[in-house]
């Protein structure tokens, strides 16, 4: 096999290739002066088994999935792991008139098999047109909650939308869970209101799938705080973590915060590399 590492993804592509132990190959992806991008895979993949790993953040990301998967279309057999799929909040159409984004991407995409790690919502998964395989990193974060010795600790997810990936991190840590009720204003503004948890004296970690620019999580960092918390961390699946969000999220006064891998950010201390490297095996 040889990876292809897609410019959002290449500190997992590299922990994948070391795992498999096969080639990393090198791509050249630049910008136009009009914006235009230019994508160019340099190793040869003719013939070969191709595993392209790139996250779709942004607009500009996935057009680099589709040129990545286009330069390898003389490959014997193409994977294509979305470790972020971005755009899968809006996964079908809420107003008239709306475009259904997920769908756009995802019927267009051309794979032998796609592999996504939880994706925002499964629904998008009825969009491919490949075999395609949804994973879950939650487990991941809940072992990593259980070797930081934390004192009485619970799992909180701000909303009920969190409520599946707190009751999975939870029971793998083998710790409580509970949500939080959010209200969202605007596109811009979250309010939580405070439903009855007892998080006093207790260290919290709230769990949250995507963190893009940190309202949610920071909205009910403040709120927790207010309930005299030992201490509160933060974890995430996902760290989009637009404009100054890290700065939003430790201002609301948290003592730590750790995601996974599956875009390539400072916080990302919990790898899904071996859970990729496990479904490519099978
Ligand atoms: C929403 O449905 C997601 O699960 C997250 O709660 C949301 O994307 C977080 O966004 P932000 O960090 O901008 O508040």
């Amino acid at each position: 096999m040889k990876i292809v590492a897609g410019p959002n993804s290449q500190m997992l592509a590299a922990r994948v290739a070391k795992e498999i132990e096969c080639e990393l190959v090198l791509t050249d992806i630049r910008d136009f002066p009009d914006g235009e991008i230019y994508t160019r895979v340099c190793g040869d993949v003719e013939g070969e088994n191709v595993t392209v790993i790139q996250s779709t953040i942004n607009t500009r990301d996935v057009m680099c999935m589709f040129q990545l998967l286009d330069a390898c279309d003389k490959a014997d057999k193409i994977n294509l792991v979305i470790p972020y799929f971005g755009y899968a909040r809006q996964d079908r159409r809420f107003n008239p008139g709306e475009a259904v984004s997920a769908k756009v991407i995802a019927e267009k995409i051309a794979a032998d098999r796609i592999l996504t790690i939880n994706i925002h919502n499964p629904r998008v998964m009825k969009y491919f047109n490949s075999p395609c395989f949804n994973l879950d990193a939650a487990p991941l974060i809940g072992r990593y909650i259980r070797h930081l010795g934390l004192r009485d600790p619970i799992v909180i997810g701000p909303d009920d939308g969190a409520l599946e990936l707190a009751k999975t991190i939870a029971s793998q840590a083998d710790i409580e869970y509970d949500v939080l009720d959010k209200v969202r204003i605007d596109s811009e503004k979250v309010e939580i209101q405070p439903k009855y948890v007892s998080v006093a004296n207790r260290d919290v970690v709230i769990v949250d799938d995507i963190i893009s620019t940190g309202g949610t999580i920071a909205e009910a960092a403040k709120i927790l705080n207010l309930q005299s918390p030992h201490s509160v961390y933060v974890a995430c699946i996902h760290p989009v973590l637009v404009g100054n969000a890290v700065v939003k999220i430790f201002r609301s006064g948290i003592m730590d915060f750790f995601s996974t891998d599956t875009i390539d950010r400072s916080v990302g201390k919990v790898s899904v590399s071996q859970l990729i490297v496990k479904a490519l095996k099978k």
